[in-house]
């Protein structure tokens, strides 16, 4: 059986309605899943919600609802705005699901048995927003804890305690000997600098008496787990992991095909340190994952509305649901995965969402299909005939190169050794080079300017030449765009009348990357009529 490519994103909090950096993460990892897939490989693609904690159990009491009722129609709007975006998953992870529960809880037990989890009492500041007690390096310059950490009270508490500490020297080590443990380079640097700062232990409980909107301690009912211990077990416990099992190699097959050597975990910038680069990575060394099971930490940026941070208590918040329902999931799909370099923060503008549309779909990739058609039509009745230009015109050559060493792979997958600067996952890049590849073609049109070889000789072999590399073309951009686009890549193999079979309609496996080389439409294919693809918006 093939290693599956096994891909996360974080899980988002319901404590309020999805907004657009959710939108982001969740259509990056959907992308770069459906990249996986067009290679023909195998992909598990987890995604859910983290239900949760005090912000959900706050949030539910101003409501005036009982937590359980208030995540259900939070959740509800994820499943129905990943529905709406084409996020395309394969297991959804809800934390209240009985079955992380279980896990999580067989996870504590068999912690708690190896006396890697101990109770203690602490006294100190304890941030609300964040959950979690401060300690004095959390202080500003001014010696008072800062507007990040919200609310701030005094405590003195009993709780359970996992040792960290203990595997520090190990976190440390991993990191120095895997170059790609975290990309991009700069934070994987950031997560060393952090982890050589690492003291103390975690506390993975809260106490009833406070909080009861959580997994119960296995071995103490007075208790709840600590809501990051328990959402980030997701990432394990929807593959199929068995936490009574120490040992990976005898872990159930269902999850060793999943939880393989190729797992890439896609998180924004502010929960690397500590949740998933430090907390996580050392949970699976406790439970026993070898180091060449501990999972890829892929970092993106924020977007930001007017180079401010978006917050809910700022007012600033931009609204995926809105966006759809304005400009249709393929519009916001492209922006986002266009706008923003994988890794670095962009700032996101709806006045710049319509431009990247009208100027790279409408003007530029529609155009290119609608009078790659309507030529096709109108000189040859439909009919492309395989004829080629490449002895006579080397403006072709160029396009044929353009396909195949396009540095589109390389931007997914990294660039040793054609494209040595490409990082892996430059999404980015990826859909730059699709771009590229178009304005080529458009040039190539207006170059040979099929109009005025049908005027000169009607039915010259050049323009049925020219013809040909533009169905061509047409048809290897809709294989490349079909991760980022999948609607609109269906919608120009339909108007190529090609790959039409019924059970392939709609579905991925209507596209290949091997398919996207030169020559795949065969001598006589005949085209179908255009229909516009992107109509332009009008503001
Ligand atoms: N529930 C935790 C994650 C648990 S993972 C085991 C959480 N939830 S969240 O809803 O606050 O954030 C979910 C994801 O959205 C995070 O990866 C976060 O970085 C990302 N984003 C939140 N705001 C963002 C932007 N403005 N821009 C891009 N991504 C952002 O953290």
């Amino acid at each position: 059986m093939p290693e599956t490519f096994y891909i996360t994103t974080a899980i988002d909090y319901t404590n309020s309605a999805p907004h657009i950096g959710h939108a982001y993460e969740k259509i990056l990892a959907d992308v770069i899943a459906r990249y996986h897939r067009l290679k023909g490989e195998q992909v598990f693609f987890l995604t859910g919600v983290d239900q949760h904690g005090q912000k959900v159990q706050q949030s539910a009491a101003k409501e005036g609802v009982p937590p359980a009722e208030f995540v259900k129609g939070v959740t509800q709007k994820f499943v129905d705005l990943w529905e709406k975006l084409d996020v395309k998953y394969d297991e959804w992870a809800a934390t209240t699901d009985e079955r992380h529960k279980r896990v999580v809880q067989g996870m504590l037990q068999r912690l708690f048995d190896e006396k890697q989890i101990y109770k203690d009492k602490q006294a100190g500041h304890y941030s609300i927003r964040q959950e979690q007690f401060l300690t004095d390096r959390e202080r500003g310059p001014n010696g008072e804890f800062g507007p990040e950490w919200g609310q701030v009270e005094f405590r003195e508490e009993e709780n359970y305690y996992f040792k960290l500490n203990d595997h520090k020297e190990w976190l440390l080590r991993y990191i120095d000997n895997r170059k790609d443990a975290v990309i991009p380079d700069f934070r994987q640097l950031e997560l060393r600098n952090a982890v050589e700062k690492l003291s103390g232990d975690l506390c993975i409980s809260r106490p009833k008496s406070r909080l009861d909107w959580g997994i119960e301690l296995p071995f103490d009912k007075d208790f709840v787990t600590y809501v990051w211990f328990d959402a980030l077990s997701n990432y394990i416990s929807f593959a199929g992991y068995d936490p009574t099992i120490d040992n990976y190699e005898a872990q159930p097959k269902e999850f060793r095909d999943r939880w393989s050597k190729d797992t890439l975990q896609v998180i924004g910038k502010d929960i690397l340190i500590p949740a998933h680069g430090i907390y996580w990575l050392i949970m699976l060394h406790s439970l026993g994952f070898p180091n060449d099971q501990i999972p890829q930490l892929l970092v993106h940026g924020w977007w930001n509305l007017g180079g401010a941070k978006m917050s809910k208590s700022a007012g600033n918040v931009v609204d995926p649901e809105l966006l759809v329902e304005k400009y249709g999931a393929e519009a916001l799909r492209y922006y986002l995965m266009n706008d923003i370099v994988v890794g670095g923060d962009a700032d996101f503008s709806e006045e710049r969402l319509v431009t990247r549309f009208n100027t790279d779909l409408a003007n530029t990739l529609g155009n290119l299909v609608n009078r790659t058609l309507n030529m096709a039509h109108r000189y040859r009745e439909g009919k492309v005939s395989q004829v080629s230009l490449v002895e006579k015109n080397h403006r072709e050559c160029q396009l044929l190169g353009l396909t195949e060493v396009h540095g589109f792979e390389e931007a997914f997958e990294g660039g040793a050794p054609k494209y040595p600067s490409l990082k892996p996952y430059s999404v980015d890049d990826a859909v730059h080079h699709i771009q590229a590849f178009c304005f080529h073609v458009n040039r190539f049109v207006d170059l040979e300017a099929p109009w005025k070889l049908a005027k000169e000789s009607p039915e010259s072999e050049r323009l049925t030449a020219v013809l040909y590399t533009l169905a061509e073309s047409v048809r290897v951009i809709a294989i490349l765009i079909s991760p980022v686009l999948p609607k609109a890549a269906h919608g120009i193999f339909d108007q190529l009348n090609w790959k039409m079979e019924p059970e392939l309609s709609g579905k991925e496996e209507r596209f290949h990357l091997d398919d996207a080389k030169w020559g795949g439409l065969p001598d006589g294919h005949v085209v179908g009529k255009p229909v516009p693809l992107f109509p332009r918006i009008e503001l």
